[in-house]
C-alpha cells in the first residue's frame, strides 16, 4: 500500500537540527497522546523534547520533560518559545493570537513554528475554514453563521461550534425548525455555524505531509465513528489525496495535517474539516512497517526531509475508555492470545473516562479489519477481568 497520488519537489538547502543555544531542539504546545507518540519519534533521532500541558501527569511529561502550565497562559506558551529551537502544536485551540504574541515575547519569529500561526487561525475558526475552501473552490458544505442556518440552508442542517469542538462535542444535526430552536440557547450563547447536511456514504481520511519543498499524503484512510467518535480506521481502496491537498493549500499550510472528507453515494468528494497535527487516523502508519505520521511530523517542524510513504494494509481499533478499572496487562495478554501479531498502544493516561481515547491497537497485513477487532474485543475482556 503506498499514498498516492505524490507531488515531489527536489529538496533545496539542508537545513536541520544544528547546534545553537536552545535547551531542547524541539517543544509541543500540549502534552497529550499525540505530543508523546511524536516525542518518541523525536527521541529515535536523538532529539529533546519539551512540551506544556495544564495536567502534571499528562502522557507527554511521562516521557520527556514538561512544563505544567495553561496552554493560554502567554507567558508559559513564551517559556517553549524560549527554550525550543522548533516549537509545534498538539491542537488547534490555543487562539493563533496567543501563539503570535508570545513568540513576539520570546524574541523569536514565524520560521520556528509549525504550522504557522496565520494558517492556525484560519482552521480554528470553523467558519473560516470553510469560506478559505469556498474561495479556492474546494469541495466543503456551505455554512454561514448559526442564526442564518433554517432559512438560508433549510433541514437538515448541521450545527457546529466554530471554536474548540472535538470528538463531536460541538456538533449537532438539526432536522426541523423545532430541533433548532430547542438548541437556541447553545447556538446563541457562544459562535456557532450552521452547514449543509452531507448524506455521506463513509467518512475518509488523508494524512498530508507538506513542505516548501515536497508533498506526499499517506494512504486515504476510511474512518468509522461510532457517537461522533473515530472508531476503526483501515484502508479506504481510493485516493482523496488531491482534493486533501486542495484543502491544505487552501489554508496555506505547511506541516503535518489530518484532512477528513465525505464520499457521496455518487463518488463525490467533500472535505470536512482539517487537523494541523498528527491525526487518529493515522496511528496506522506506527505499524505498517512504513515511515509514521509522527516522524514525518518531526521532520516537518525541523525542516528535515521526508520520507517516502510507502506501507503495508493496516487496520487500527481505538480503544475508548469504558469507565470501569481493569488490568492493561490482562489486557494486552488477552489481545496477543487471540492475535499474535497485533499491536498495543497505551497512552499512560490518568483517567480513563468513557468514550475518551486510552489507546489503539493497530494489525498489519491479511484480514486486518477483522483481526484489529477481534484483538480489540479480546483486550477489553481480558481488561475487566484483571
Ligand atoms: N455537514 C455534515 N453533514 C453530515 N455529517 C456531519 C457533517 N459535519 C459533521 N458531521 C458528522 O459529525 C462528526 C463530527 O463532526 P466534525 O465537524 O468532524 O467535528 P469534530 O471536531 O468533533 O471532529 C463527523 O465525523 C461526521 O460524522
Ligand atoms: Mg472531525
Amino acid at each position: 500500500m503506498s499514498g498516492a497520488c505524490n507531488k515531489v519537489a527536489i529538496p533545496s538547502g539542508t537545513s536541520g537540527v544544528h547546534l545553537v543555544s536552545f535547551r531542547y531542539h524541539l517543544g509541543f504546545l500540549g502534552g497529550g497522546q499525540l505530543a508523546r507518540m511524536s516525542i518518541m519519534s523525536a527521541q529515535r533521532m536523538g532529539l529533546r523534547c519539551l512540551s506544556l500541558d495544564p495536567a502534571a501527569d499528562s502522557p507527554a511529561s511521562q516521557i520527556a520533560n514538561s512544563v505544567p502550565g495553561d496552554l493560554t497562559d502567554s507567558d508559559k506558551v513564551a517559556e517553549i518559545f524560549r527554550q525550543c529551537e522548533f516549537i509545534t502544536l498538539e491542537n488547534e485551540f490555543i487562539p493563533s493570537e496567543i501563539i503570535t504574541s508570545a513568540m513576539k515575547e520570546a524574541g523569536r519569529d514565524e520560521s520556528c513554528l509549525t504550522p504557522g500561526a496565520p494558517t492556525l487561525g484560519m482552521i480554528q475558526d470553523k467558519l473560516v475554514q470553510r469560506e478559505c475552501y469556498e474561495r479556492a473552490g474546494v469541495p466543503s458544505p456551505r455554512a454561514v453563521e448559526a442564526h442564518l442556518g433554517s432559512e438560508m440552508l433549510g433541514f437538515p442542517h448541521v450545527l457546529k461550534a466554530r471554536f474548540g469542538g472535538y470528538d463531536g462535542k460541538g456538533t449537532r444535526t438539526v432536522k426541523t425548525q423545532a430541533g433548532s430552536d430547542a438548541l437556541r440557547e447553545t447556538w446563541e450563547s457562544a459562535p456557532w455555524l450552521a452547514e449543509g447536511f452531507v448524506p455521506f456514504q463513509r467518512e475518509l481520511a488523508v494524512m498530508v505531509c507538506r513542505s516548501r519543498t515536497e508533498t506526499w499524503c499517506f494512504p486515504t484512510m476510511e474512518t468509522v465513528q461510532t457517537n461522533h467518535v473515530c472508531d476503526l480506521v483501515f484502508p479506504s481502496g481510493i485516493d482523496a489525496s488531491e482534493v486533501a491537498l486542495r484543502a491544505v493549500e487552501a489554508v496555506q499550510g505547511f506541516g503535518l495535517f489530518g484532512v477528513e472528507l465525505f464520499e457521496t453515494a455518487t463518488g463525490e468528494i467533500i472535505v470536512n474539516e482539517i487537523a494541523p497535527r498528527p491525526h487518529n487516523s493515522g496511528h496506522f502508519s506506527l505499524d505498517w512497517g512504513g515511515v509514521s505520521q509522527f516522524e514525518q511530523h518531526v521532520r516537518l517542524t525541523l525542516g528535515l526531509p521526508l520520507s517516502r510513504i510507502v506501507g503495508q494494509e493496516c487496520c487500527m481499533a481505538n480503544l475508548l475508555g469504558i469507565g470501569e478499572p481493569g488490568s492493561f496487562e490482562q489486557g494486552i495478554r488477552a489481545a496477543v492470545d487471540s492475535v499474535p501479531h497485533c499491536q498495543v498502544h497505551w497512552y499512560g493516561k490518568s483517567e480513563a473516562k468513557v468514550g475518551r481515547k486510552v489507546g489503539h491497537i493497530n494489525v498489519a497485513g491479511r484480514d486486518c479489519v477483522a483481526l484489529a477487532q477481534r484483538a480489540r474485543n479480546a483486550f477489553w475482556e481480558g481488561f475487566r477481568l484483571g
